[in-house]
């Protein structure tokens, strides 16, 4: 999971419900029909200094706000299609993945990492340890339901192996929105994206 500032330049527009003010940022987010994409976009939309949040997916999203603009691409083996929708754009979140076992292991590299590179390359990335489903959803495998059952007891005992979906979501945006002072690309792990959620508000249970 990655987050990209490298792209920029920002047109001050005037006030409007559909067009940032000055200041505000305008931001993609790719994958927000996932999981963690989805409290990405949602948290997106209700950042008072996000102007524009551009969905990029495969799927449509199936919702509207007057913050949001979707587009959807097929192929992010070949992501020059986008060029125009990413230029003028301040930030993106990159929440696109595929679990282990779900596809092949070829499959999984050319998702995660060879999708993650063709999109962009100066990049914040996200290494979560276990992310906690905060909805209940079909989990990918019997791991990941098990992980679910003792998280209670798990997230006491190791805290530093554990994140809420939503907490890791919101570490990203503001990642997004804010920059984290690094001049080049960065390694955040799960330690270090709980003491950013922390630093923003308490860690939720
Ligand atoms: N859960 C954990 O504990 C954990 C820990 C560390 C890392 N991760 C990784 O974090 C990533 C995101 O997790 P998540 O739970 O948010 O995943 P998710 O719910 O499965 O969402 C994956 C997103 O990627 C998109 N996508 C997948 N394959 C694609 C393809 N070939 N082309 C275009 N879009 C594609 C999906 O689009 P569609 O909706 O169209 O399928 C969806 O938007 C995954 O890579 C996962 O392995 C998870």
């Amino acid at each position: 999971m990655t987050t990209t500032n490298q792209v920029s330049s920002m047109s001050a527009s005037g006030p409007s419900r559909n067009v940032p003010t000055v200041g505000q940022k305008r931001l993609v987010i790719v994958g927000a029909t996932g999981m963690v994409g989805e409290y990405a976009l949602r948290d997106a939309l209700e950042h008072p200094a996000v102007g524009r949040a551009t969905s990029i997916g495969r799927r449509k999203l199936g919702i509207s706000h007057p913050k949001l603009t979707e587009v959807l691409h097929r192929d992010f083996a070949d992501c020059s299609a986008l060029a125009e929708t990413l230029s003028g754009q301040d930030a993106a979140v990159f929440c696109l993945g595929a679990y282990t076992g779900a596809v092949s292991d070829a499959e999984l590299r050319t998702i995660t990492v060879d999708y993650a590179i063709e999109f962009a390359r100066v990049v914040y990335l996200f290494r979560p340890a276990y992310i906690y489903p905060v909805e209940p959803r079909k989990e990918p495998n019997f791991s990941y339901r098990l992980l679910r059952m003792i998280y209670p007891a798990f997230r006491v005992l190791f805290p530093n192996q554990v994140i809420r979906a939503d907490d890791l979501a919101r570490a990203m945006v503001d990642v997004a929105v804010r920059g984290t002072g690094e001049p080049q690309s960065l390694v955040l792990e799960n330690r270090d994206i709980r003491a950013m959620v922390e630093s923003l508000q308490p860690l939720r249970r």
